[in-house]
């Protein structure tokens, strides 16, 4: 028997579902039962067309009793009847839970014969990160391992996504191994199932590294002006600077001679040279992983210095 004549057969028998008053689906009897897809949290009513032959309804989730006619079986007060008369029998959902995921079954009689129309339930839910790796802070060269776990009826797909360069990486495990300096800062994990907009969340990897200084030059100067002698070092954490002259550390006696420290160097200023400030000056540069040093000139502006600067 085909759908058409069993449609002609039972006419006006229709199972019809309004989720949210958006979207109508609808299926009739014969068919493979339709599944109805709402989120968790949602109301749903769940449509069975009747026609005025039908003397006697129920509804049913899975083989338990919600409603025979107007008499409420169901102990749920999130379950309840719509609309029942001759044409219509429809009952609501509020709330729906994962648990409600199931067969719903509109049965009844008509022309004493026993009629049903199924409908399958199905209940999504948002991607969601459930418990993501915290912050960390290593040092250049360890391993690091970062999770991210997800939920989400349909199952979630996890990727991680570095920051700085874009690279993506599937699944809820990211395994670095000898992490350098120049990696990402930052990692972001990103969840998805298509039932509301991705969900993510960020992590902070900080790689520690020993100093290196970068930048140092000799520097002419003028009897009677000012002058500065710059160092510039890369460091995480940030380095601390001192300053040596001779192999004898500066400290700040001479009122012409001044060290201003900033995050990533440390200048020495002169701010009135004189005889005894020309030489060779040495910057100290450490943090907590290990220390550098660089050594530069302030001379006489006629003189040019031998071999230029040392950096070590
Ligand atoms: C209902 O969903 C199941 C799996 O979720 C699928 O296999 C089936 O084809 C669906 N049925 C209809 C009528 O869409
Ligand atoms: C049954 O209720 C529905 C929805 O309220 C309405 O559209 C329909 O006209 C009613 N039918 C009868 C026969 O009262
Ligand atoms: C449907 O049945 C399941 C299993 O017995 C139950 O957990 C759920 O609460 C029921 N849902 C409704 C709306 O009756
Ligand atoms: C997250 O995962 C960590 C490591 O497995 C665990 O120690 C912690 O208790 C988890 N937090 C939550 C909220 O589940
Ligand atoms: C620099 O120092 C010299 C010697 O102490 C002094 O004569 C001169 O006035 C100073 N110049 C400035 C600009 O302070
Ligand atoms: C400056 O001092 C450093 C450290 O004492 C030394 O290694 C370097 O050779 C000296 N540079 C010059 C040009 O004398
Ligand atoms: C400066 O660096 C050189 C070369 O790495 C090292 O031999 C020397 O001990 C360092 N000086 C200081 C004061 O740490």
């Amino acid at each position: 028997m085909s759908c058409t004549v069993l449609r002609n057969v039972f006419a006006g028998l229709l199972l019809a579902v309004v989720s949210k008053g958006l979207s109508v689906h609808a299926a009739e009897f014969g068919h493979v039962p339709d599944n109805i897809t709402v989120s968790e949290g949602e109301s749903v009513i769940l449509r069975c067309k009747i026609d005025d032959e039908v003397t006697h309804k129920a509804w049913l989730n899975r083989s338990n009793i919600l409603f025979t006619g107007r008499d409420k079986w169901s102990l749920d007060s999130r379950v309840s009847l719509v609309n029942s008369n001759d044409s219509d029998f429809s009952i609501q959902i509020e709330k729906v839970a994962v648990a409600d995921e199931g067969p719903y079954t509109c049965s009844f009689q008509a022309r004493n014969q026993p009629r049903t129309a199924h409908v399958y339930l199905i209940v999504q839910v948002p991607a969601k990160i459930v418990n993501i790796s915290q912050d960390v802070s290593v040092n250049e060269g360890s391993n690091v391992n970062l999770f991210c776990l997800a939920v989400g009826r349909p199952e979630p797909t996890v990727t991680w996504r570095d920051f700085k360069y874009g690279l993506l990486s599937e699944g809820e495990f990211l395994d670095i191994t000898e992490i350098k300096r120049h990696q990402a800062e930052e990692f972001e994990c990103i969840t998805n199932n298509g039932v509301a907009p991705p969900d993510t969340r960020r992590v902070r990897v900080t790689v520690n590294y020993p100093p290196t200084i970068t930048d140092v030059k000799n520097m002419p100067a003028h009897l009677g002006k000012a002058a500065v002698l710059r160092c510039e070092a890369m460091a995480v954490p940030t380095a601390s600077f001192e300053w040596f002259r001779d192999d004898r550390r500066l400290v700040e006696t001479d009122s012409n001679m001044k060290i201003k420290n900033e995050k990533t160097r440390s200048l020495l200023l002169f701010n009135n040279v004189t005889e005894k400030h020309f030489g060779n000056y040495t910057c100290f540069a450490s943090n907590s992983l290990g220390a550098s040093n660089a050594s530069m000139l302030l001379f006489r502006e006629s003189y040019t210095p031998p071999g230029g600067c040392s950096v070590s």
